[in-house]
């Protein structure tokens, strides 16, 4: 049995997808919070290059990926999809796992295949630097590492709790050249309204968001760089699901299910998109999962209506399953899973019934992240951990079923640097948390009042 399917370079995609093009239905536009009206591309121009402005509102099927682009890629791209062969058998299951593997891009995710798209097209249109947030770090160093590519000043605010939680992340940052600020902190009107309030504020990707925009607001020579959520990042991310496509069409297979985690929905929504093309166009029945934690349950739990991508309501208005710009997630160890909004597409998808969501604890995820680490060896990352464990969820009901299904997930990351939240659950010192329904309903209360 070939256990990596793995693509040459010369097979690699050179072509994004853009879901946009095959939607049943399009998207809620986004909103100026001003007016309430839908923005326009000038609206964005502070903040982002043209060229991704354009790519975001893009209708076209394909968009070419820039030569230069392609041969960055090719630094860790195609990734390999791996057969978990062992640790199927540790599962005595019947079911065919298999995994992407995006952990191999030298910042360690697939953080990096959008990364460098954005530092590219901010290098053509002259910009000097780029300020971004970060959560668990892995988008703060992809965006370092991309940034050092292309010659460009990179300046990351980091969540406080994932800056004290993980030092060694800050460190990759530094190597490649960047700045890593704690947020909240006293460099913005955003981060010292926050400390004001609270002196000890764990931070949060809204607060860190709002920090980065506020800086990069300031000065001509400096946009602010969005590592989820939009359109664009999607689409750079549709890499990974294209290669995943042509890597089962090589071994003849095709997933019953397809599952990953959702922070912001950058891994899910690449790694899913091209499968979720496939059930709308050629009306394919594949099973398409996003995970997230029961501490932070957006698309579970939150309400599907316009409001802010950040803490400060600074931007635009996105239609989205939301907890509220104001929810502070508590201090789960899977950091880039605690955004309280999630990608429009993929709400759109869900609002559709494409596609399916799930909210597990962050105990049992690390069970299946050390089951899965002590067949395959690989060491996830926390974020990725909530995919292994609904994986290890659909396998098990194989196994008692008897159904030999295709599961295929994203393994967006490795954990190297998430080595102190294994300790904690090895010595059983890791919470699990549950939203209180009441938490939720009170920083829902605080939604804007538009596009009811
Ligand atoms: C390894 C890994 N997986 C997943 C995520 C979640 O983000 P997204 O939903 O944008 O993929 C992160 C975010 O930091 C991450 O580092």
């Amino acid at each position: 049995m070939e256990v990596k399917t793995i693509l040459s370079e010369k097979e690699m995609p050179t072509r994004w997808y853009n879901i946009q093009a095959d939607l049943p239905k399009p998207m809620p536009p986004v909103l100026h919070p001003g007016t309430g009206q839908p923005i326009g591309p000038q609206d964005l121009a502070p903040l982002f290059p043209m060229e991704l402005i354009k790519q975001e509102v893009s209708q076209e099927r394909w968009i070419d990926i820039p030569e230069e682009l392609q041969e960055i890629y090719k630094i860790w791209r195609p990734t390999p999809l791996v057969r978990a062969r062992r640790w199927e058998k540790a599962l005595d299951t019947p079911a065919k796992i298999y995994y992407k593997w995006e952990g191999v891009s030298p910042p360690g995710s697939h953080k990096p295949n959008t990364a460098v798209a954005q530092a590219y097209y901010n290098k053509q249109e002259g910009v000097k630097r780029i300020t971004t947030e970060t959560g668990a770090g892995q988008w703060g160093s992809a965006l370092s590492f991309a940034c050092n590519i292309f010659g460009l000043e990179c300046k990351v605010f980091m969540v406080r709790i994932s800056y004290d939680q993980k030092p060694y992340r800050r460190i990759m940052m530094e190597v490649w050249g960047a700045t890593c600020v704690p947020s909240p902190s006293p460099e913005t009107n955003a981060g010292r309204t926050i400390l004001e309030q609270d002196p000890n504020s764990p931070g949060s990707l809204g607060i860190a968001i709002s920090e980065a925009v506020e800086v990069a607001a300031q000065r001509e020579d400096t946009k602010y760089s969005l590592g989820s959520v939009l359109n664009h990042v999607l689409l750079h991310q549709s890499i990974v699901g294209l290669e995943t496509h042509k890597q089962f069409e090589k071994i003849g297979e095709y997933p019953d299910i397809a599952i990953g985690c959702v922070g912001g929905g950058s891994n899910f929504g690449g790694f899913q998109m091209y499968f979720a093309r496939d059930k709308i166009v050629e009306g394919k029945k594949t099973r398409i999962i996003a995970v997230e934690p029961t501490a932070c349950p957006t698309m579970t739990k939150g309400l599907y209506k316009y409001d802010f991508g950040d803490t400060a309501c600074t931007t635009p208005l996105l239609k989205m399953f939301t907890l509220g710009h104001s929810f502070i997630p508590a201090p789960i160890h899977a950091g880039g899973l605690r955004y309280h909004g999630m990608a429009p597409v993929l709400c759109h998808l869900h609002d559709l019934g494409i596609i399916e969501a799930v909210a597990v604890h962050q105990n049992p995820c690390f069970e299946a992240a050390i089951s899965f680490a002590r067949a395959e060896g690989h060491l996830p990352a926390p974020e990725t951990a909530h995919a292994i464990k609904v994986t290890m969820d659909e396998a098990l009901k194989c196994k008692e079923s008897g159904e030999s299904k295709v599961i295929v997930f994203n393994n967006s990351g490795h954990g190297h640097f998430d080595l102190a939240s294994y300790e904690r659950y090895l010595t059983g010192k890791l919470e699990d948390y549950e939203l209180p329904d009441e938490k939720i309903q009170e920083a829902l209360a605080q939604l804007p009042k538009v596009g009811e």
